[in-house]
Order: C-alpha cells, then sequence, then structure tokens
C-alpha cells in the first residue's frame, strides 16, 4: 500500500495538506471517483471473528470512515446497521455475494459500486465474472505468506484481459476487464 500512503488523495483524506501529485495519485483520484456504494469482506471491516459480541466494532476507520456512502459488509453473522459520521453507514450482509451487489447498485443509483476487498470476497466476485474492471498495484515487496488472488481462477476463460498498464512513482498499476 506504499503507492498511497504517499499519495496528496490519501493524505487529504487524513486531514494533512500535502502529498504526492504524480501517477499514483491520479489513479488514487481515479479509483475513488463516482463510487455510489462500497462492498468489503468482514475481514476488511476489522478483526472480530465468529458471532458479534456487542455492537463496540465500528471499523478501522474511527468515527469518519473515508467512504461516504453505503458500505456493504458481507458476513455470516447479522447485525444492525451502523450509521457513521460522514454519510458512510455500514450495512451488514448475509444472503451472499449477488444480494450484497443487488443492495450496493440500488444504493448507488447509477454512480460505481467499489469492491474493496478482501481477497476471499474479490475471488467470489471474479469467479462470478461481476467484476467490470479490477485495479491490481504491483511492488517489488516479498510478502513470505499471505491470501492467494488469482489461485485455482482462470481468468481469462472467466473473460478478462488486460487492458491497461501504467508505470507510477511507486508501482506499476495494472488493470483487468471484461472482454466486451
Ligand atoms: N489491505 C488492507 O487494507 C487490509 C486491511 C485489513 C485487513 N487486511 C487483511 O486482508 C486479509 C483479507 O482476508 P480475507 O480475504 O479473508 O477477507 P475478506 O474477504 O474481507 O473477508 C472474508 C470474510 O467475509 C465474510 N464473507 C465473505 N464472503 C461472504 C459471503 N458470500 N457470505 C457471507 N459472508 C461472507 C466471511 O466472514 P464471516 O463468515 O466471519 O462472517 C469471510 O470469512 C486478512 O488477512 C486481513 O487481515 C488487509
Amino acid at each position: 500500500m506504499e503507492w498511497l500512503f504517499h499519495s496528496r488523495m490519501f493524505r487529504r483524506m487524513h486531514g494533512h495538506d500535502d502529498g504526492e501529485t504524480g501517477v499514483d495519485n491520479r489513479i488514487a483520484e481515479r479509483g475513488f471517483a463516482d463510487i455510489g456504494a462500497w462492498i468489503l469482506g468482514r475481514n476488511m471491516f476489522g478483526p472480530v471473528r465468529g458471532p458479534w459480541p456487542d455492537e463496540s466494532w465500528k471499523g478501522w476507520w474511527g468515527d469518519e470512515p473515508p467512504y461516504h456512502v453505503p458500505v456493504f459488509v458481507l458476513t455470516h453473522h447479522p447485525r444492525a446497521p451502523l450509521q457513521m459520521s460522514g454519510g458512510t453507514e455500514f450495512r451488514f450482509v448475509t444472503a451472499g455475494i449477488h444480494a450484497a451487489l443487488a443492495q450496493a447498485r440500488e444504493a448507488a443509483g447509477g454512480r460505481d459500486v467499489r469492491l474493496g476487498g478482501g481477497v476471499f470476497t474479490v475471488r467470489q466476485y471474479l469467479r462470478a465474472a461481476l467484476v467490470d474492471e479490477l485495479h491490481l498495484a504491483v511492488r517489488p515487496v516479498l510478502l513470505g505468506s499471505g491470501e492467494h488472488l488469482f489461485g485455482g481462477l482462470d481468468l481469462y476463460k472467466l473473460g478478462y484481459q488486460c487492458t491497461e498498464s501504467i508505470a507510477g512513482e511507486r508501482a506499476t498499476h495494472v488493470f483487468l476487464r471484461k472482454r466486451a
């Protein structure tokens, strides 16, 4: 995520008036433009696993998360919606990826729905060929272990192709889109 942390967009999102303004920043801004709703997996929302013990966990982002629109959180464990400052509302969806997408589309009112991860969630939408565009930020970092984004998925067969590759200051940005 280093490429994002230095961008002006990210710095502004966190209340600072500085940050880099090059290619990485432009791509970061493009990724946040015209988003009407988000979908996240439960593990992106937080570290709590299993049934919610109480209502105390409200996401990583403090009282005013950077979304400012409805965010649909996929989980097997029901929970009441959570209204945050600045227009973000976390809504917990237990009926699966298609239901979450339908609800997010309705809430977005014609604007884009952004899938914010994690890997388990992105893989389900890729497998169902429901992702129009996937942005991959590639950096030379040796992680050692982690979640496998593409293992066992034949993206070409699912209809995707690599349509754009842009060299940024801190990452190379690769975009996959569905073939027409
Ligand atoms: N890069 C980042 O910014 C960032 C930030 C935070 C965390 N992470 C890490 O990224 C990794 C993401 O892991 P992940 O791929 O497991 O995350 P994920 O996709 O965010 O979450 C997976 C969980 O979401 C729920 N879920 C997903 N699909 C569902 C469905 N169809 N129906 C019902 N519930 C569904 C399930 O939780 P339940 O069954 O428990 O409800 C499932 O275990 C984690 O290791 C996390 O620590 C990264």
